[in-house]
């Protein structure tokens, strides 16, 4: 039997990539990214229209190793939504080109879908499974029945958990992505130097908000350099533990709040750029071990945005007939709910 493959493409922010994936074995057969973080690192964020123009290099290039799977294929899957209309537009172009080249359907995929088949990669999927989304753009618990049945029960109001890392990186010159940055400074940092007010605290609600967060390391920053003029190297690490801390607290007393008002999760997991924060992981691992919750992970590689997560949903997709086509297939920044 000759195999059946499909090419997925992932452009929604910084990492240009693409995967071929095996329809009935789920193998991942290919799968290559480029990260544009070190020329977005100078600016502390993702500079929209510079990280299209690194993708129109880029994508081709990775496409070149493809073609010789180009006869295997069946189908080409592109995110198509939430992420940066510019970047996404440059997937979605490819994707049309290829599937009117190759004469083969197309499928529109959500990427936040792909980071929730994160943890199915080269696996079967598990369900009903509770899953905690943490990325530079979404924090998110989503209620995830089946591949068809999923509902966004509680997000952020403003800043998301990775963007917040982001934000005081950058606030102390740091570097992009911040997540990777201030959790390493922090390791070396003492935690309870600087007493953060954990967001939402008081609120019966189950929702994120970092934008107050934001605020009171930025006041303490301004703080020090009116101290100091410069921030010390101890002082910076400080600040990130202390950060970190309140960040994570924040994610897990809502948690402990959903675990208690809906019940235990049967399964529970954490995706997304953000879900490698090792405090979190660890955190949320004892919460679930408490609760005899069994904890989904995804791969550390496959945390971040890649294309073999958008393969493993557009393999699920595909079983389903759920094409588009290039006249109806839509670049969207945001995304209200799952399709
Ligand atoms: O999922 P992702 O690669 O891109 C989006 O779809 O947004 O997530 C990237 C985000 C960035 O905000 C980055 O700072 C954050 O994930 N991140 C982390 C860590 N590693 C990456 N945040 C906290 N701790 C980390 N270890
Ligand atoms: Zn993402």
């Amino acid at each position: 039997m000759s195999e059946s493959l499909i090419l997925s493409i992932e452009s929604s922010c910084d990492d240009s990539s693409i995967a071929i994936t095996n329809i009935d074995t789920l193998e991942l057969v290919y799968h290559k990214k480029i990260s544009q973080e070190l020329q977005h690192s100078v600016y502390g964020g993702v500079v929209p229209e510079l990280a299209a123009r690194l993708h129109v290099e880029a994508l081709p290039k990775i496409l070149e190793e493809c073609k010789e799977y180009f006869p295997r294929l069946k189908a080409i899957a592109v995110t198509n939504a939430p992420g940066l209309s510019v970047t996404l537009m440059e997937g979605v172009t490819m994707a049309k080109a290829l599937s009117l080249s190759l004469k083969l359907p197309l499928i529109a995929v959500n990427h936040l879908k792909g980071h929730i088949y994160s943890l199915f990669i080269e696996k079967d999927e598990v369900f009903p499974c509770t899953i905690l989304l943490v990325s530079g753009g979404h924090t998110q618990i989503i209620e995830a029945k089946s591949h068809n049945d999923m509902k966004i029960i509680a997000s952020t109001m403003d800043d998301s958990f990775g963007e917040s890392f982001d934000k005081v990186s950058k606030m102390m010159k740091l570097g992009y992505p911040g997540g990777p940055i201030v959790q390493e400074k922090g390791l070396k940092g003492d935690e309870n130097r600087f007493d953060f007010p954990v967001p939402l605290r008081q609120s019966p609600n189950i929702e994120f908000s970092y934008s107050g967060l934001k605020n009171a390391v930025r006041m303490q920053i301004e703080k020090l350099e009116n101290q100091e003029n410069e921030l010390e190297e101890q002082d910076i690490c400080d600040v990130c533990a202390s950060f970190e801390k309140t960040a994570v607290a924040h994610i897990m007393q809502k948690l402990k709040k959903l675990f208690k008002t809906q019940g235990t999760p049967k399964n529970f997991a954490i995706v997304g750029g953000a879900s490698a924060n090792i405090r979190l992981r660890g955190e949320i691992e004892e919460l679930c071990q408490k609760h005899n919750t069994k904890l989904f992970l995804s791969q550390l590689k496959y945390c971040s945005d890649n294309a073999a997560m958008i393969g493993r949903v557009a393999v699920q997709q595909y079983k389903q007939n759920d094409f588009t086509t290039i006249e109806d297939i839509d670049v969207q920044t945001r995304v209200k709910e799952f399709k």
